[in-house]
């Protein structure tokens, strides 16, 4: 209860546990200052960038762990550095751009030099100008490097942390959470477009959303219509051993109709609409295990998805406590061929800042910040599929998944 003390207004997790979470944690800033310190900066591996998106030597890419910027780098050597993007003089950030290829790293504001490991390496006027100015005679570049994070990389995804008392990411996802990465990642990646959009909500609105089995195939009226996504269709939750990471899967061939959809007024389910571009639709058994749809998300802003041949990753930086930033890569093999390469690319329309199945994502998590923010004291009611925090084998009319990530996040943040 630590980080709860750490508060002006002290914070009470309302008593009947993660089957409700308070409204005040969408929009109190002082929660979210203490986020960035308690999970950005605490015990969680957050995804930096792919692989392949940084092939060569000098290769850079910027991104964000929650706000701190941060710059993943190739070395000359071939190996993966990442250190926080912030000068060691003057704090400015170094890099600049999204991607880059330099020999080495150097701040615009006062020139100082960094390897791409992040060891400072020069400094301008280190020894004045003619012999007067200068810095001190005990000043040590090696004193004065770029704040590494530590790195590991599973499946092409480079992973970092601050924190030196984490488990190999090959543990911090466990065995069911890395099998099925494995199963959608685990050979050569090709990138096939990125995006990004800005959502006017709080980041943790975004978690739940995409651990929201339920509200999938009603408010996607997509999935419902054309049938890539149903609950009435074979599928399930599965929470990883500590929770914090969930898969929900679909199999569209095992689907028997659902008296529910209609009877509950499920307004998509009454649709009798035909796509004019079939095509859209159309495609190939990848794996043998019959899933034709997956969400697996991973603590705390990342999520893998796999939806007919459409490969996506998407991610989420917070931009402060109501603005969000998602990101999407879109993703195929390098062993496809062109065929598949296109039928990916025609996929790709499903999901999205204007996606035909999560377009809609990208307002109602906003509609939930502008419901909640005059009531931090109300809570939201998680008890769809019961109480209880585990696996769910047969179903997805349950709220399990956003649970595991409420019984995970108390456990960090101590709430
Ligand atoms: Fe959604």
């Amino acid at each position: 209860m630590q980080a709860a003390a750490q508060l002006r207004e002290p914070f009470t997790w309302p008593s009947n546990g993660v089957v409700r979470a308070p409204f005040r944690l969408f929009s109190d800033p002082e929660i979210y200052a203490l986020e960035q310190e308690r999970i950005f900066r605490g015990p969680v591996w957050s995804f930096l960038c792919l692989e392949v998106e940084i092939p060569d030597p000098g290769d850079y890419r910027t991104t964000t762990v929650g706000e701190t910027p941060v710059v993943v780098t190739r070395d000359h050597d071939g190996a993966i550095h990442a250190m926080v993007n912030r000068c060691a003089h003057k704090g400015a950030l170094v890099c600049l751009k999204k991607k880059d290829n330099v020999a080495s790293l150097s701040c615009v504001y006062h020139a100082w030099n960094y390897d791409l490991d992040g060891r400072l390496r020069g400094v301008a006027f280190r020894n004045g100008i003619r012999g007067q100015g200068g810095m001190p005679s005990d000043f040590e570049p090696k004193d004065h490097r770029l704040e590494p994070l530590k790195v590991e990389t599973f499946c092409g995804m480079v992973f970092g942390t601050f924190c030196d008392d984490v488990a190999p990411v090959e543990s911090y996802l466990g065995p069911e959470m890395a099998q099925f990465i494995t199963r959608n990642l685990g050979r050569p990646l090709r990138i096939l477009g990125t995006h990004s959009q800005i959502i006017h909500n709080n980041w943790k609105l975004y978690v739940e959303n995409l651990r929201d089995s339920y509200h999938a195939t009603l408010l996607h009226t997509f999935y419902t219509t054309f049938k890539v996504n149903r609950l009435d269709m074979d599928g399930g939750i599965v929470l990883s051993d500590r929770k914090w990471h969930h898969i929900s899967f679909a199999r569209r061939a095992n689907m028997t109709e659902a008296a529910e959809y209609r009877e509950s007024k499920v307004h998509s389910a009454s649709y009798d609409s035909a796509l004019a571009g079939p095509a859209l639709l159309k495609s190939w058994d990848e794996f043998d295990d019959g899933i034709t749809h997956s969400i697996q998300t991973i603590f705390p802003n990342l999520c893998v998805q796999f939806t007919l041949n459409s490969l996506a990753i998407r991610f989420f930086a917070p931009r402060g406590v109501d603005k969000t930033e998602l990101f999407w890569i879109y993703l195929g093999y390098e062993r496809d061929s062109e065929e598949q390469s296109q039928m990916r690319v025609l996929q790709s329309n499903l999901t999205g800042a204007a996606g035909l199945v999560s377009l809609e994502d990208g307002c109602i998590n906003e509609f939930v910040q502008r419901g909640t923010k005059t009531s931090p004291q109300a809570a939201s009611f998680l008890e769809m599929g019961g109480r209880e925090v585990r696996s769910e084998k047969n179903s997805r009319a349950t709220e399990a998944a956003v649970r595991g990530f409420w019984h995970g996040y108390r456990g960090i943040m101590g709430f």
